[in-house]
């Protein structure tokens, strides 16, 4: 599934943030709410971020429940290249990758290709302390701008305001079937800010999941994201 058929702008539920224990019911729950086909999957190795989260043995289960649904996989690993095939096969969509994966850091274009080759789309990422202008010989090569707005690893933590300075010197070199997306700390009062500076897809963990009423806030995210 391509990405074009999601509406602009999304909200992505980060299933980092979800109730394990209950993860299809709960992920399904936030789908039910946000009414968009899409959810955030957060991979991590413990190398590239100081935490480990889960693989694709894990979400390959969700795949068959959730048809239609759009598996938008950030990959917070060391080695993006090597286990794309595992994260293909296992029902993603799109794949994200870190810039500063050392697989990638020599040539992450040829990375973006390798990847892509397993019939997914691609994504960039990068994380708070390394420059936009890192990203942008690999740009042309990928569908999504993956735009982090804390240090990856944990859900829950504060937005870093200063990382729109990237959104809006990014944007205009966005081709019109690339997206911009939004990671880290997104909630009800910062969606409306990232929104203004360009973004349009916000993956929101902690601040849907553990919301005490979860219809409400996303009721009140979409308002924001529909008036400018
Ligand atoms: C952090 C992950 C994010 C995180 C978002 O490393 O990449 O996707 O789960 O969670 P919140 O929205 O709570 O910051
Ligand atoms: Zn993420």
């Amino acid at each position: 599934m391509d990405h074009s058929q999601i509406a602009n702008p999304a909200i992505l539920p980060s299933i980092l943030s979800a109730d394990f224990s209950r993860l299809l019911e709960d992920t399904a729950d936030a789908l039910r709410l946000t009414r968009q086909k899409i959810i955030h999957i957060d991979v991590m190795d413990g190398h590239l971020v100081p935490n480990i989260s889960f693989g694709a043995p894990v979400y390959k289960w969700l795949r068959p429940k959730l048809k239609g649904v759009f598996f938008d996989v950030h990959l917070m690993i060391d080695e993006p290249v090597r286990y794309a095939g595992d994260f293909a096969n296992a029902g993603a969509d799109n794949i994200t990758f870190h810039i500063e994966a050392p697989e990638v850091r020599d040539d992450p274009v040829r990375a973006a290709k390798a990847i892509r080759k397993h019939g997914t789309t691609v994504g960039v990422t990068l994380k708070p302390g390394t420059p936009i202008e890192s990203i942008y010989p690999v740009l042309r090569h990928v569908d999504l701008v993956l735009i982090m707005s804390v240090e990856p690893g944990f859900g829950g933590q504060k937005f870093m305001p200063e990382m729109l300075e990237k959104v809006r010197k990014i944007k205009p070199k966005l081709k019109a079937h690339q997206r911009l997306e939004i990671d880290g700390g997104i909630n009800l009062d910062t969606i409306a800010e990232a929104r203004a500076a360009g973004v349009e897809w916000f993956v929101v963990g902690s601040a849907l999941f553990d919301a005490t009423d979860r219809a409400a806030t996303v009721r009140s995210m979409k308002a924001k994201l529909n008036h400018r």
